[in-house]
């Protein structure tokens, strides 16, 4: 019930109302190099300039003058950051509910029971498959076994302080890498306790769908997922066996997420395009980088609203950047929008409603 509330306050806020969620990337340090992420390359030198608690401080009380009330804590890893725990308290207490995205490697136990005593709200884990799989995907042996061992401790700390948050959800990017291991990514999920289970198509941005996405004269989109040498799209063979994943998994799991994969062509899961029509996130969102410099959504990092240490939030919310960014996606969406990694969170209520009832006849049609 309350998911739809917030999904019908969602569809009302499309008319640009007022700002619902923050995201922060509060460093771009990590300790992995995952083979699909551009993310880690963006700034590790600069670490000593990452926003301090007081300054996160300051802006969440903006945020929430200007109506959010949800706070993303991501990265590159989020979990890098010592202070971690004191920001989530903060933000927990100044009415933000808040969720941490994570790759679950440095969750000690001590770590799990300041998290759980500062009151975050929600955790996601990427997990990406099975042992080896993740392993192959995050470059390195031995990470799956290390996320595996923060989700237990994080649970234990819930179970010992008896608080049922954080929710705890796992998150897998399908690639070329683990794309014939997606059957075994439910039981990884069951086998770890976890609560919510999302997938996500890897996206990749041509060059040439970087440089045409513009604003005026302004190329909006930034670099970070320009692939390297070589793509980790999946094959056709594989888009076809992930489609097909996806419809029979949806019918025990009707999630958007897999919903939406189900609904997609094997050309365009191929592609790594998203049929994504109208874009909700920049209407209520605003992300922030470790330094302050505000950019409209992750793909358009190339387009920054504003700088958090020179200006407000409102006057960077009500700004003209943003105004005019939204009057271009009022009018057409970028060529980068089809690489969306917001795609799920950009369908319409109608659309939604529409994916789950033809995955319900789809799963009717198959069992009949
Ligand atoms: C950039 S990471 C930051 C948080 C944390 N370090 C982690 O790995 O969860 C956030 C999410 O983006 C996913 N991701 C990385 N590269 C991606 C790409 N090219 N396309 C889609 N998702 C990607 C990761 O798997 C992870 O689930
Ligand atoms: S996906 Fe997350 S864990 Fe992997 S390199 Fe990127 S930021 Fe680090
Ligand atoms: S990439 Fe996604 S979030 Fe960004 S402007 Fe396009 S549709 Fe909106």
């Amino acid at each position: 019930m309350r998911r739809l509330l917030r999904a019908i306050r969602k569809e009302m806020d499309l008319g640009w109302g007022s700002l619902g969620t923050v995201t922060l990337g509060l460093t771009y340090r990590c300790n992995l190099r995952c083979s699909m992420c551009g993310t880690w390359k963006k700034g590790t030198a600069r670490s000593q300039d990452e926003l301090t608690p007081e300054e996160i401080s300051r802006i969440l009380d903006e945020a929430h003058a200007l109506g959010a009330r949800e706070l993303t804590l991501v990265g590159a890893e989020p979990l890098t950051r010592k202070d971690l725990a004191g920001i989530v308290r903060d933000a927990k207490q100044r009415g933000f509910s808040v969720h941490v995205v994570t790759n679950g490697t440095l969750l000690t136990p001590s770590l799990s029971s300041e998290l759980v005593s500062a009151g975050l709200g929600r955790i996601t884990v990427s997990i990406d498959g099975p042992p080896e799989i993740h392993d192959e995907v995050r470059g390195r042996a031995g990470v799956f076994e290390s996320a595996a061992g923060g989700i237990r401790s994080l649970e234990a700390a819930r179970k010992e302080a008896g608080s049922s948050t954080p929710l705890i959800g796992m998150h897998c990017t399908i690639s070329s890498i683990n794309a014939d291991s997606l059957t075994r990514v439910q039981r990884v999920a069951e086998d770890l306790g976890i609560e919510s289970l999302s997938y996500q198509l890897i996206s990749e941005s041509p060059e040439g769908e970087v440089s045409s996405s513009r604003v005026g004269d302004e190329v909006a989109a930034g670099s970070e997922f320009i692939p390297g040498d070589d793509s980790l799209l999946p094959s056709r063979a594989q888009a076809e066996s992930i489609r097909d994943f996806a419809r029979e998994q949806s019918k025990r799991d009707p999630s958007p997420s897999l919903l939406y994969l189900a609904a997609m062509t094997p050309e365009a899961i191929a592609a790594g395009r998203f049929p994504v029509r109208r874009c909700s996130v920049v209407g209520r969102e605003l992300i922030a980088d470790p330094f302050g410099v505000v950019m409209p959504c992750s793909h358009l990092d190339d387009y920054p609203l504003g700088d958090l240490r020179k200006q407000s939030l409102r006057q960077i919310w009500e700004g003209e950047r943003r105004a005019r960014l939204r009057r271009v996606l009022k009018r057409r969406l970028l060529p980068i929008c089809a690489r969306c990694c917001h795609h799920v969170s950009n369908l319409s209520l109608r659309r939604k409603v529409a994916l789950y009832v033809s995955g319900r006849l789809r799963g009717a049609a198959r069992t009949s």
